[in-house]
């Protein structure tokens, strides 16, 4: 039903599907910028005939497969250089193929589901009988349990509903870098163009003039730009198969709001465990190429910190960038302590003040410092509640842990 009612939409709208717009349909040696009319079918049938597409979704960018076609999901660990050992989101259009998956699942996922579906929530729950032991998972592996998300995005609906299966799909980037927020992240290396792709779209070109983290042209077989994300990070995840909700990634489905629905105070279980049960968590993650450390205090403490470190750097022939908050650039304008910079070794990148902004801009902010090759990076902290739970999360990673503490 919901699927002859998104074909509809396709076909009958254009460039529209449902709520968004497809830009650009783009493959190894064409682009296609405004005759888009079919696309997402286009895409749906690549999938469906083992192919890999690059697609949006609110959170983040994309990287799809048939679940059920082994070979298909292996090019995508390929494709990603990504561990065999890190199984991948199930992504379906509707409700009810969650429960032809999920064995059993509790009372509060169903509540979870009418509140957060379709949006960004990713639940872990125990596979049915009868599936294949390997899917969500690298082939030759095997899990008892698999994760879904029914994305909001209706590009990425309509693209899995042409696909007639279930969606395999990590974020599109190689492993270890920033999900892709646009389709300047993800890009053809060596795409058929006047000028390298990876140039003209922004992303940074290495010395060899190839892309850092781009994809080979037979890596992917297309890509389907459907602009910037809305949110900018990736889903909650969260592990549905006991009695109480364990949130294994936070996202923009915060711990607050699971537990105003379910009646039940999640327990939040990332990374700091020893035995992450997301596998995901355990490796390193949306790291810009530069070093990077999170300050964390008072506003004023941090801009001097931030400012006697940028004196010592630059000192020591190094170019410096600066992650921060739109008010506390305001503070170092007025504090005219960073004038004296102006056209030195400094970069400094504002990613707004509220969450909601931030969690936009933050991976696009990190991969910008590539670019713009700093060789520091310095970034301030902000509050650790609601989805500043999820931004400082990301953060984290893309700092490897490093945190200093200013207030004095
Ligand atoms: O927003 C998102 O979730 C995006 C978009 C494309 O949907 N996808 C995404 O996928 O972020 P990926 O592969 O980059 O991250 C999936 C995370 C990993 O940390 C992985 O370990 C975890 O989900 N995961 C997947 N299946 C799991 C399972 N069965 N048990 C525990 N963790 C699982
Ligand atoms: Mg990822």
């Amino acid at each position: 039903m919901i699927g002859e009612i998104l074909g509809e939409l396709v076909w009958s709208a254009c460039e529209t599907v449902g709520e968004a717009f497809i830009e650009a349909i783009i493959t190894p040696d064409k682009e296609v910028r405004a005759a888009k009319k079919g696309g997402a079918k286009k895409a749906g049938k690549i999938i469906k005939d083992g192919g890999i597409v690059a697609f949006p979704t609110e959170t983040v960018y994309g990287l799809g497969a048939d679940a059920f076609n082994p070979e298909a999901v292996s090019r995508i660990y390929m494709a990603k250089g990504r561990p065999n050992d890190n199984p991948l989101i199930l992504h379906i259009a509707k409700k009810d193929k969650f429960f032809e998956l999920a064995q059993s699942p509790p009372e509060y996922a169903k509540k979870l589901i009418d509140v957060y579906w379709p949006g960004p929530l990713t639940l872990v729950v125990r596979k049915k009988l009868g599936l294949p032991s390997w899917l969500g998972s690298f082939p030759q592996n095997q899990t008892e349990t698999i994760g879904i998300r029914m994305p909001k995005n209706t590009i990425a609906r309509v693209i899995i509903e042409y696909s007639k299966t279930v969606v395999a799909a990590p974020s599109a980037n190689k492993a270890g870098k920033p999900s892709p927020t646009a389709v300047s992240h993800i890009s053809f290396e060596n795409k058929k163009a006047a000028t390298p792709l990876c140039g003209a779209w922004g992303s940074a070109p290495l010395s060899d003039g190839n892309c850092e983290s781009n994809f080979l042209a037979n890596e992917i077989d297309m890509i389907v730009d459907g602009g910037t994300t809305t949110i900018g990070l990736e889903s909650t995840v969260v592990d549905v198969t006991g009695d109480t909700p364990i949130i294994l990634r936070p996202g923009a489905v915060t711990a607050e709001m699971i537990e105003k629905t379910t009646g039940i105070a999640p327990i939040t279980q990332t990374d700091s465990a020893n035995t992450p049960k997301s596998p995901g968590m355990k490796y390193r993650h949306y790291a810009p190429n530069a070093p990077m450390t999170i300050i964390s205090g008072d506003r004023k403490d941090v801009v001097d910190y931030m400012y006697e470190k940028t004196l010592k750097n630059i000192a020591n022939g190094k170019k410096v960038g600066l992650l921060v908050t739109n008010s506390t650039k305001e503070l170092m304008k007025k504090a005219k302590l960073f004038e004296g910079f102006r056209g030195k070794n400094i970069k400094i990148i504002t990613f707004g003040d509220e969450f909601e902004i931030i969690a936009q801009k933050l991976f696009a902010s990190l991969r910008q410092f590539d670019t713009l090759e700093v060789s520091e990076i310095f970034a301030e902290a902000v509050p650790n509640t609601g989805l500043g739970e999820a931004i400082m999360n990301r953060m984290l990673k893309a700092a490897e842990g490093r945190v200093e503490v200013v207030t004095t």
